[in-house]
């Protein structure tokens, strides 16, 4: 395509030439024994018989239960040239998530087919992958289930390389007071996620990227789509699970740091503790490792182990996002 383009063609030319190069390479695919269905990095939606749909096609009911009220679970993970990172970890949380809700879940084979059937018509680089079940429909007795796989936001590159400002919010409760209540669902990760958005937004609205949440007893809990990490002396340390979610990334990242040579601890820690650190971080499965820059306007240096950090949890270039 780029020789075509550093010929100058007439625009109606090139694309004509494109488009018979297209359907050569297609036929040539096909005499191999292989089908392109859908284009490559088009958002797709894998379904569990191994379908794969445009995410343009309707697919949800009007009386589905995850619309209906956010009743389902979700997991969301990147893919990096076709391999998602910590599957088995995240579908294990699937599982635990949905158990928390009483939902049954189709079998881990299911997921894996429409995993690989979405991969399979995928570009290469950098993928973002949701795995979603809902309840299902009223009156219905199976959940809705899909993967859909989509160009990560171009804003992934601005936040891992030059870091995102928080706002401290009041979480409303306390840690280990909500984890001992389990019909309130803190630490699953359901479709109801209206109040992590709303906090990201009010932190849009008064100058800031994102969020990092903390109890009425004053302890850090976690960002609405991050956990917290913050290094103090060699040392890396996370907030307990207690009425948050048991993040995926920053076991791997504190794994892959001991190993490393890094101290890693979870331990309470308080806003006090945050303006001490020598980093701070909010890490997750698509964002990887974002550097914080900036806490309730006081602003930070980026942590001097942030390019370390990253490459310990093998934060992919972005050059791959170019290409898909
Ligand atoms: C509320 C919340 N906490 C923490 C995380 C980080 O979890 P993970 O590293 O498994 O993506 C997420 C991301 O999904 C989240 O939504």
């Amino acid at each position: 395509m780029t020789s075509l383009r550093r010929q100058s063609l007439p625009v109606g030319e090139r694309h004509e030439r494109i488009r018979s190069e297209t359907v050569a390479l297609s036929d040539r695919i096909a005499q191999l024994g292989m089908t392109i269905v859908t284009k490559l990095s088009n958002t797709v939606v894998g379904l569990l018989d191994g379908t794969v749909v445009n995410a343009d096609s309707p697919l949800i009911h009007a009386d589905d239960y995850g619309l209906l009220r956010g009743d389902g679970v979700f997991e969301t993970t990147l893919a990096v040239d076709g391999v998602p990172r910590d599957l088995a970890e995240h579908l294990a949380r699937l599982e635990v998530s949905a158990a928390m809700l009483d939902l049954v879940l189709p079998a881990l084979s299911h997921w894996h087919r429409a995993i690989d059937a979405v991969l399979a018509q995928s570009a290469a680089g950098q993928l973002v992958l949701r795995l979603v079940a809902t309840r299902g429909r009223e009156g219905g007795d199976a959940p809705t289930c899909f993967v859909l796989a989509a160009a990560p936001s171009p804003r992934l590159h601005v936040e891992r390389s030059a870091g995102i400002s928080v706002l401290l919010l009041d979480r409303g409760f306390v840690g280990d007071e909500v984890a001992a209540m389990p019909w309130l669902l803190a630490g699953a990760k359901t479709l109801s996620y209206a109040m992590n958005m709303a906090a990201r937004r009010y932190a849009e609205k008064h100058g800031a990227d994102d969020v990092i949440f903390v109890g009425r007893d004053g302890r850090i809990l976690e960002g609405p789509t991050a956990t917290v990490v913050v290094a103090r002396d060699g040392l890396l340390i996370t907030p307990p699970v207690d009425g948050i979610l048991a993040g995926v990334t920053v076991r791997r990242l504190f794994r892959a740091a001991a190993a490393a040579g890094w101290e890693t601890e979870t331990a309470p820690l308080t806003p006090a503790d945050l303006d001490a650190a020598d980093g701070l971080w909010l890490v997750s499965g698509v964002r990887l490792l974002a550097p914080v820059t900036a806490v309730d306007g006081r602003p930070r240096p980026i942590g001097p182990a942030t390019a370390e950090l990253a490459e310990i949890l093998q934060v992919p270039g972005l050059i791959e996002t170019d290409r898909a």
